[in-house]
């Protein structure tokens, strides 16, 4: 969507995959959707360094709401859990330079049943903009999955953009029909982001089939994501001792390659210190990051267990492209050891390319032909990710190469 907004993947934490619907606060005082969690979040987000490494959204997801509209058929938030009102909470979160983001859902009830935009598209924009939302996710739960579902995301666009306010779309209707009827070619004229697939759960097995979903169709849908506007495969879910720090590296480097949103889903007060140093990695951030905003690929299957993926980076040398390069072991069977050049994962440049690997102190670039053999050994369900350069006459060392984009 062209509205100045998301011109880099939106950065930020959703409540969804840690704390679900959670609104028992007797039983869970800690986990419980609420106020105090979303406060204390945005807290962590400054006090560890998030915010710093560029994670500014901080959003609610489902199960904020009161059960019904007030008498005036506005919506309102649970008022035990929201005693400040939301208006209140934007504030405290704007006061530390974070923004804030909201859940709703297109059809008559979102998806844990609570009050849908159905019949008050306008009203309820207006009260976001008013409660000062930055960033909405709507989803597509109790309404039929079809076209004139996404007439409605259309029209509920519309509301928001006549608000004046500037406020990042986030749409699901990708996520509730076939690629193939969900109109593509509509999504980056409309919404600044959109899921496109299930939703992700706390596992490998859970990434592994996201990644799946994504290569199987990356022809049809890698072309309609760029600046304003990205496929998401919905959160990361590192940080909730679900996974292996191998897995945790292979997440994030994968969603760099994808260009996709990085929205975390962790009690951050409990994040383990190497978790975080992953989650803040300033090399793999800036692949994502990337202002050319070019959607990655799949580009070879280099053994039964390992998938080189690609992703063309700034900066650009000579008309030649930088790349992203992920070797990605899916597979629990032990290491594997492969062997590509780089011409076969798609470089063209007839010059040499300088290489760093990212998660590594590496000081000096390999200096790489693209013709000759690149043999790297990938642990189980682990990546390893480069960063190549068409080779200047000047050469740099990786931490230059690998940050400055
Ligand atoms: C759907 C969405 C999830 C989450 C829940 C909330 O399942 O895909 O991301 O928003 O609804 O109920
Ligand atoms: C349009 C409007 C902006 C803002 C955004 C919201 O681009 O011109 O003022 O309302 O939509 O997404």
């Amino acid at each position: 969507l062209e509205n100045g907004l998301a011109r880099r993947p939106p950065m930020g934490w959703l409540s969804w995959a840690q704390f679900g619907c959670a609104t028992d606060c007797k039983k869970s005082p800690n986990k419980c959707i609420s106020d105090k969690l979303i406060r204390r979040t945005t807290d962590a987000m400054v006090s560890q360094g998030y915010l710093k490494a560029g994670y500014e959204y901080v959003i609610v997801d489902d199960c904020w709401f009161a059960k019904n509209r007030d008498k005036n058929g506005r919506l309102q938030p649970d008022p035990e859990r929201f005693p400040h009102g939301m208006k209140d909470l934007a504030n405290y979160i704007h006061d530390k330079q974070m923004k804030f983001g909201i859940y709703e859902d297109i059809g008559t009830h979102t998806c844990a049943g609570y009050p849908g935009l159905q019949g008050h598209f306008q009203e309820d924009a207006k009260t976001f903009a008013e409660w000062e939302i930055d960033y909405i996710k709507v989803d597509g739960c109790y309404m039929n999955p079809d076209q004139a579902m996404i007439n409605k995301y259309v029209e509920f666009g519309d509301y928001l953009n006549k608000t004046g306010r500037s406020i990042t779309y986030s749409c699901s209707w990708p996520a509730y029909m076939p690629v193939e009827q969900a109109d593509y070619s509509l999504l980056p004229k409309t919404c600044n982001l959109w899921r496109n697939a299930w939703d992700i759960g706390d596992s490998w097995s859970s990434i592994s089939g996201i990644l799946k979903w994504f290569a199987r169709r990356q022809d049809i849908i890698a072309q309609f994501a760029g600046p304003g506007h990205w496929n998401d495969p919905d959160m990361l879910i590192i940080g909730n001792n679900k996974l292996t720090p191998g897995q945790s590296k292979a997440q994030m480097s994968l969603w760099a390659i994808l260009a996709a949103p990085l929205l975390m889903s962790a009690d951050l007060d409990l994040v383990s210190s190497s978790d975080r140093d992953i989650l803040q990695n300033r090399d793999v951030i800036a692949i994502n990051q990337d202002e050319l905003g070019i959607q990655g690929l799949l580009v070879k299957k280099a053994s039964k267990h390992t998938d080189v993926w690609t992703r063309k980076l700034t900066p650009i040398v000579d008309n030649f492209h930088s790349y992203a390069i992920a070797f990605l072991n899916k597979e629990n069977n032990g290491a594997d050891k492969v062997t590509v050049t780089l011409s076969d994962v798609g470089l063209t440049s007839t010059k040499k390319y300088f290489v760093c690997e990212v998660f590594k102190n590496q000081k000096k670039p390999h200096l790489i032909n693209i013709n000759a053999k690149f043999t790297v050994k990938v642990n189980s369900e682990d990546v390893r990710l480069y960063k190549a350069i068409p080779a200047t006459p000047k050469m740099l060392n990786c931490k230059k190469h690998l940050t400055c984009s």
